[in-house]
């Protein structure tokens, strides 16, 4: 710490996580000041917005020199590859959150299967297909080898969340490929995982890692997971299909073979490694992907459960001293509910009006902005996922029930929201 005052940290972007992580840090003891940018509606009632974009990597170093911050916390992964965490550490100041090549495990699914390869960390098969001769030949024989399940194509580049096809008819993984071929270069194929997927949050530097509660995403946009995919829709933690026996295999097997491989090098990775797992019907966890921030709505569930300081933890693990920070979770569960925009998650309308008693939330229950924005003291929608309502409690139908209250309590014309969020643990 720095003295009795506290720390002064920048939180960069202005979603949900965000917000998320700007309640956790000013609720942090350690920590004295959060600034945010851009920020949100609901960042701006609890720190201090600055209007420059996650991706105006100049304007964000200006911002954080000037603001003379200690340290400095990246929510999405676009200024991380883009190579903010280098010019901020080039000029002295801390980041939680890697550098541009590291950040290549969540910019590169090849880079992230060499990295996996290497590592003999648990993934699913693939094939990479390019540009040439043999190009119709070279799809037909990837069909082949993965028929008889859905096809899974990645496009090898940051996508959104829209660069992953998982499909049974073969004339769209056809097509995918040859666009994404045309577009980008290359293209994975890849095997279908069967099984339940679930995150792992690591906050790692190089001589130590905190494994965070497991959580679970709700990727499709309707009821009983059908429908298109979306950024998610609701999650909740911790995830009980993590047993014991499945966590030390996670631990084993994935986990602590790529602290290792990520604390060998040159330079080391300080941050959050978000693993995508998939557990099969015996057990075995297979990675599906890696992020190098934290996951959304996975972020909002996640961090209630931590008891001890969490603007210590970060700063921590930005500074190389994470084995200084003693972790410490409570025994509660959380659950969150996103409130998608009408038309959400193909065309979102924004721009109308949210309202409801729900809005002064507290407590037990709180809304997380995403895209929201105060216009006339107004609270409008301003993006597809609009915000999300968390809840904490002694258990998940508790936290459920606090949610859904909550949620059930907001107005916002067309809007729309999964009814059964938590449903394979409840
Ligand atoms: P990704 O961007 O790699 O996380 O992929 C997006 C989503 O596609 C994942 O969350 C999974 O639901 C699904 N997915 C990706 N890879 C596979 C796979 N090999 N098998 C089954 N589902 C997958
Ligand atoms: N909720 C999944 C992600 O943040 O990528």
């Amino acid at each position: 710490m720095t003295g009795d005052e506290g720390r002064v940290v920048l939180v960069v972007g202005g979603g949900g996580r965000e917000h998320a992580l700007t309640m956790s840090l000013t609720s942090s003891q350690s920590v004295s000041a959060v600034h945010v940018a851009p920020g949100n509606a609901g960042t701006a009632a609890i720190a201090t917005n600055h209007p420059i974009s996650a991706s105006n990597i100049d304007g964000m170093l200006e911002l954080a020199l000037e603001l003379a911050v200690d340290f400095v916390v990246v929510g999405p992964e676009a200024p991380l590859v883009a190579g903010l965490a280098d010019r901020l550490r080039e000029n002295g100041i801390a980041c939680f959150g890697p550098d541009s090549e590291n950040a290549m495990l969540e910019g590169s699914k090849i880079v992230a299967k060499q990295a996996m390869a290497d590592l003999e960390v648990p993934t699913a098969d693939y094939f990479v297909l390019q540009a040439g001769e043999s190009l119709e030949e070279d799809i037909e024989e990837a069909l082949d080898v993965f028929s008889g399940e859905p096809w899974v194509i990645k496009r090898d580049v940051l996508a959104g969340g829209k660069g992953v096809v998982v499909t049974e008819n073969r004339n769209e993984a056809t097509n995918f490929i040859k666009s994404s071929i045309e577009t980008d270069g290359e293209v994975l194929v890849e095997a279908f995982l069967a099984g339940e997927e679930v995150s792992m949050l690591v906050i790692m530097d190089e001589h130590s890692a905190i494994c965070l509660p497991p959580s679970q995403d709700h990727k499709r946009v309707g009821d009983g997971d059908s429908g298109p995919n979306t950024g998610g829709m609701g999650a909740y933690c911790p995830a009980p299909v993590v047993t014991p026996e499945i966590n030390s295999r996670i631990m084993q097997r994935i986990v602590m073979p790529m602290h290792e491989g990520l604390s060998s090098q040159e330079i080391p990775y300080r941050g959050v490694l978000f693993i995508g797992l998939m557990i099969d019907a015996e057990g075995n966890p297979f990675v599906v992907e890696f992020n190098v921030r934290f996951g959304d709505p996975e972020c909002q569930v996640t961090l209630p459960l931590i008891a001890s300081d969490f603007g210590d933890m970060l700063y921590c693990a930005a500074t190389g001293t994470l084995v200084e920070h003693e972790d410490e979770f409570n025994d509660l569960c959380s659950l969150t509910v996103v409130l998608a925009s009408e038309g959400y998650p193909s065309t979102p309308i924004k721009g109308r009006m949210i309202t409801g008693e729900g809005i002064t939330s507290s407590g037990n229950s709180w809304i997380s902005h995403a895209g929201t924005k105060l216009v006339d003291g107004e609270l409008i929608s301003n993006g597809g996922r609009v915000l999300s309502c968390t809840a904490i409690g002694g258990s998940l139908q508790e936290a459920a029930e606090r949610a859904y209250s909550l949620i059930e309590s907001l107005k916002l014309e067309g809007s729309h929201y999964r009814k059964d969020i938590g449903y394979r643990a409840l």
